[in-house]
């Protein structure tokens, strides 16, 4: 008996943020396994042009999550979705030293404001057992200095799963929270990170594991309306 959704021919799966690091490398699962993948960026020719490195079977699209009213227009050509992935997120850190009101907008409104829209522009065309994964982060339980915002936005992702699993049941809808991915743009040349030592695992996660289990959650049809932390056990430390 299998744990997952009955085997579908051909399984869509939307990852809006997929021409960053960890939605390119989540698409790059979803396309080798032969699912039909659309990947957005906030541009057309980003989004076009990492689709063409995963695969040539891979959609790109336009989509801006701090411009929401803009949502449903961008997805209108998304005809039904199986997997549905929010991983995008404004660059930078954001210090209350020299807080910038106008980035700090952007971010709430990109995570909370966009994935909530995101969600709501395409319930209607979720096939029977699809999944919603949202990114958050670690920084939601280990603050650290300039991290206000992200930390906060990555709190309301854990409170958007709870009323998101209540308002589109009986579909799923789960976060994922990585710490520190070590082989990611942002850290892969900050080898001594200070979480390292301090990780019971001795390292940083990988991006490998963190698409893993982002597919985990997708996949499995009993977990929802979880918080999953891939952190190599440091919030244990
Ligand atoms: N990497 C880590 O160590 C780490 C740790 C904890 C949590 N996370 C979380 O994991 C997720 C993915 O992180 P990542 O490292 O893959 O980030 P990344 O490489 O910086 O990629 C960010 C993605 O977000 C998109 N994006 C930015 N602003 C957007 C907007 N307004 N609307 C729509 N898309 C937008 C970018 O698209 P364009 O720039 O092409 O427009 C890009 O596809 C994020 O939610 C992040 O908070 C990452």
């Amino acid at each position: 008996m299998s744990a997952g959704r009955d085997h579908c021919l051909v399984t869509t799966s939307i990852i809006v943020g997929g021409s960053g690091a960890l939605g390119r490398v989540l698409a790059q699962r979803f396309a080798d396994r032969g699912d039909t993948v659309v990947i957005t960026s906030r541009t057309r020719e980003r989004a076009d042009a990492a689709a063409a490195e995963i695969a040539d079977t891979v959609r790109g699209l336009a989509l801006d999550l701090s411009r929401p009213e803009t949502i449903a227009e961008a997805l209108v050509d998304v005809r039904e979705v199986d997997n549905l992935v929010l991983a995008g997120v404004p660059a930078g850190f954001n210090t209350l030293a020299q807080f910038d009101i106008a980035k700090a907008v952007e971010a709430v409104t990109t995570k909370l404001v966009g994935y909530t829209e995101t969600v709501r522009v395409l319930r209607d065309r979720f096939t029977r057992d699809a999944s919603v994964v949202l990114f958050g982060g670690l920084a939601k339980e280990r603050p650290y200095p300039g991290s206000t915002i992200v930390t906060a936005i990555n709190s309301g992702v854990t409170g958007l799963v709870k009323t998101l699993a209540v308002e589109i049941a009986p579909h799923r809808v789960n976060a994922i929270h990585p710490g520190v991915v070590g082989d990611s743009p942002r850290w892969r040349d900050v080898p001594d990170h200070p979480h390292v030592p301090r990780t019971p695992i001795g390292r940083l996660v990988t991006m490998a594991e963190v698409a893993d289990a982002a597919d985990f959650l997708l996949r499995n049809t009993g977990v929802n309306a979880e918080d999953l932390f891939i952190d190599g056990g440091l919030r244990a430390t």
